[in-house]
């Protein structure tokens, strides 16, 4: 299974913020937003991640993340020339993808949740027995997203559903359930993606690929329940409230979230001393200490 982050964007949303800065290296409270997607990929267990990005932002992406292997990781990088569509990371990373399934992750999209895991799980089993799966979100401004429409099924954890259409920032959205930022999906996805069209605003659109799977009957739908936040971080209000929420939950709780060298060590896929090393980089920052802090054992999920 391989993973992607695609980060590009021209983040105009965000103007005068990302003139000179990739959205995606933007400060979420303690970390770099690219933190949050990345760290998703990992509870995924996704170890080979292709980050996709602009001419201009990709090098300084790869400054922050380089090859991966202070979180035991291989990470490749790619540019998309123009923001043409999600859809088309797919064929940017045809090689980088080869024969495996693929999940996708965008480079502005949070997730935070017990259970996250099980569904990642879920959705990596479907992917690599030629099912794509999205998740669907609560959302009280559906014109703004891809909005799912299903019906509830007996089937898996409660949470999966069956998906009726997809449909890009529809005028009457059919439910007010947003499809994340997050997909699976099988090997052959490349094919998939280089037969999409653009859509009326010129874009390969993310969902227009959703509905080729779900005409194929290829595409499983899992919500992301109340218990669970998810936000989309490309706007000031959200990229507020994300920074507001995670700067509530890592001074209550008193732990990081979304640390991916943290996560790197309980998956095993650093040592102690490679954790240690990892920790140094961050010099004085409380994001150091925290990392030092599971070394102690302090932390234990
Ligand atoms: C994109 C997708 C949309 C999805 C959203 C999630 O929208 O096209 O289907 O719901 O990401 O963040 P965009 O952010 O490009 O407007």
């Amino acid at each position: 299974m391989k993973g992607i982050i695609l980060a590009g964007g021209a983040g105009t949303r965000l103007y005068p913020l990302t003139i000179v800065t990739s959205k995606q290296l933007l400060p979420v409270y303690d970390k770099p937003m690219i933190y949050y997607p990345l760290s998703t990929l990992m509870l995924g267990k996704i170890r080979e991640v292709l980050i996709i990005s602009t001419p201009e932002d990709t090098p300084r992406i790869r400054q922050l993340l380089g090859d991966g292997s202070q979180f035991g990781m291989e990470l490749s990088y790619a540019v998309q020339e123009k923001p043409e569509g999600l859809a088309q990371a797919f064929t940017i990373g045809r090689e980088f993808i080869g024969d495996s399934p693929c999940a996708m992750v965008l480079g502005d999209n949070i997730f935070y949740g017990n259970g996250l895991n099980a569904k990642l799980r879920a959705a990596r089993n479907a992917a690599e027995a030629g099912k794509a799966t999205i998740f669907g979100y609560y959302v009280e401004d559906p014109k703004r997203f891809g909005i799912m429409e299903f019906e509830k099924t007996d089937e898996d954890n409660g949470h999966g559903v069956r998906i009726l259409s997809v449909e890009e920032k529809p005028k009457e959205p059919k439910s007010n359930y947003a499809i994340v930022g997050l997909y699976f999906y099988p090997a052959g996805v490349s094919d998939m993606a280089a037969e999409v069209k653009p859509s009326a605003r010129g874009e390969l659109e993310i969902t227009t690929l959703n509905d080729m799977y779900l005409k194929q009957d290829r595409l499983n739908g899992q919500l992301l329940g109340r218990g669970f936040t998810w936000m989309d971080a490309g706007t000031f209000d959200s990229l507020q409230k994300a920074t507001d929420f995670v700067s509530m939950i890592e001074q209550y709780q008193g732990m990081t979230i979304s640390a991916p060298e943290e996560i790197a060590y309980h998956l095993g896929w650093i040592d102690a001393e490679g954790l240690r090393n990892a920790a140094a980089r961050y010099g004085k920052s409380p994001y150091g200490d925290r990392l030092l802090a599971v070394l102690e054992g302090k932390v234990v999920i």
